[in-house]
């Protein structure tokens, strides 16, 4: 498909570098799901919620997304039984149309947009959760006082406002992502990521060298002194 209007194809690194470990994965306003298509890592269960049924068809036919669960429908249904139902085992991700007040062009984006009304329940909606929440929208207008009580994140983006550099915000309801769910893009540029992807190369080759009772034995001590960066279910 042609560029999503407000799809998050210019900053899903910076977006899964700021996810926590989870079992449950939400992705609340799935338009083209930029996040949940990007992830490597997947979760035991993922819910894209899209009411645009255009889209709804659109995302079924993605083979990225084959194994989540696409629920064509409205995102306030499925967020007020997250509420009930979902604890921090659950991240989700809340991509919202922007309040039309608040966008530099007010002209709708979206056959669904919400109206000033939605995005108040909505901001009350997503404090409850006792979920992981990160939730995106621009660093003026009716959210950053709605979340001035949370975490807030600065990602820099050129492609928004006709290509001038702007600034989206992300508000995490934690403060430290740790351990992220994917470590896939991690760095905070390409080349920092390919400087990682490099170094850690390297180190699986060492690793690969190894007699394989060597290896065993770092693989055990590396597990007894970090036991909270391995991967669920392995300490
Ligand atoms: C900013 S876009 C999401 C972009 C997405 N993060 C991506 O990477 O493409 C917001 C999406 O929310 C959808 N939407 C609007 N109201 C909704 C509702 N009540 N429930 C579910 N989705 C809704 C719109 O159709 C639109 O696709």
């Amino acid at each position: 498909m042609a560029t999503y209007f407000g799809g998050k194809n210019h900053l899903y690194q910076a977006i899964i570098n700021l996810i926590p470990r989870h079992e449950r994965f939400v992705e609340a306003f799935a338009g083209s799901a930029a996040v949940s298509r990007h992830l490597a890592r997947g979760a035991a269960e993922a819910i894209l919620v899209e009411r645009d049924p255009e889209q709804v068809k659109w995302l079924r036919r993605q083979r990225e997304l084959a194994g989540h669960r696409i629920v064509g429908g409205d995102a306030f249904e499925v967020l007020a039984r997250g509420v009930r139902e979902w604890g921090p085992e659950t991240v989700v991700f809340a991509d919202p149309p922007y309040p039309i007040a608040d966008r530099r062009d007010a002209r709708p984006r979206y056959r669904c947009e919400l109206s000033d009304g939605d995005h108040r329940v909505l901001i009350a909606t997503l404090r409850k959760l006792k979920a992981r929440v990160l939730v995106c929208g621009h660093p003026w207008g009716m959210y950053p006082d709605a979340f001035a009580s949370w975490h807030r994140h600065e990602l820099r983006t050129t492609l928004r406002g006709g290509g001038r550099p702007g600034v989206e915000c992300i508000w995490t309801n934690y403060v430290d992502p740790f351990p992220l769910h994917d470590y896939h893009y991690f760095g905070a540029d390409k080349r920092h990521r390919q400087d990682l992807r490099r170094r850690v190369a390297r180190q699986v080759m060492n690793f690969a060298a190894m007699d394989r009772n060597h290896r065993a034995a770092i693989l055990a001590e590396l597990a007894a002194q970090f036991p909270a960066e391995l991967p669920r279910g392995q300490a």
